[in-house]
């Protein structure tokens, strides 16, 4: 954009900055002055907004505040109900359901024992698998490959896994464990493990990260079996 010697600027198609006016008559943008430094007109002065309307802006804002911390508490106080699921039926629904989302290279499978049962959030249990399929499914790329679905019940825990023969989990996470907002891909959020973690923990469990040979990643969440048996 073209600069005169007053420093004012012709308005062309894009937006001045907000610490720019335009002026009225001549269109010039320039840094807020009381005249126009390109056709001399007089600027207005700014608007200013009375005091009044200020504190009806902040009484309202406190008001949606208010109000969002009552739903916040109210979903806080209504957790999904835990039910009985049979684990091979969910996951293979879950699959079924994915199989869209997921390149047609990328072999979906399931390894669990017919008639396991737990009791779990099934929307929440779902949810997990799900960031963890498309997790396995972003690492493995374009190269063919395979995220398997296992579960089992060993002793006194629980545990379902989801594996794939993508490149493995980076060091550096397998070093410092889950972390809000850390991410390797261009464009993730880092907070899909994070989620995990968090369903996890709120049923007394955890969540176990490893690579497994010769390739790919391997992330296990493991409940207590007294609690959550079918
Ligand atoms: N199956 C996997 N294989 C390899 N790396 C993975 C896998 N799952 C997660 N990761 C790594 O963990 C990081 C964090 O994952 P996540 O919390 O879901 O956030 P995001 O997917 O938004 O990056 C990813 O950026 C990726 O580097
Ligand atoms: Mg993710």
């Amino acid at each position: 954009m073209p600069e005169n010697e007053h420093g004012a600027r012709r308005a062309g198609g894009t937006q001045p900055a907000p610490s720019v006016r335009t002026c009225p008559q001549c269109f010039a943008a320039f840094r807020p002055a009381p005249i126009c430094p390109c056709c001399g007109h007089e600027q207005p002065a700014p608007k200013q907004r009375p005091m009044q309307q200020i504190d009806g802006e902040l009484k309202e804002l406190k008001r949606i505040t208010q109000l969002l911390n009552a739903m916040l508490d109210q979903s806080r106080q209504a957790p999904e109900p835990i039910v009985a699921i049979d684990l091979v039926g969910n996951v293979e629904e879950l699959l079924a359901l994915v199989r869209y989302q997921i390149p047609a290279h990328i072999h979906l499978r399931q390894a669990i024992p017919a008639g396991l049962c737990c009791r779990l959030p099934q929307g929440r249990l779902n949810q997990a698998l799900l960031n963890l399929i498309v997790n396995a499914a972003q690492s493995i790329g374009e190269q063919p490959g395979t995220i398997t679905v296992s579960a089992a019940q060993e002793q006194d825990r629980l545990w379902i896994q989801v594996g794939d023969d993508g490149p493995g989990l980076p060091a550096e996470l397998l070093q410092s464990g889950v972390r809000a907002f850390a991410t390797w891909r261009e464009s993730g959020t880092g907070l899909g493990l994070s989620m995990v973690r968090r369903f996890a923990r709120d049923l007394g469990g955890e969540l176990k990260l490893a690579n497994q040979e010769p390739r790919g990643a391997c992330i296990t969440l493991l409940f207590p079996w007294d609690k959550h048996h079918g």
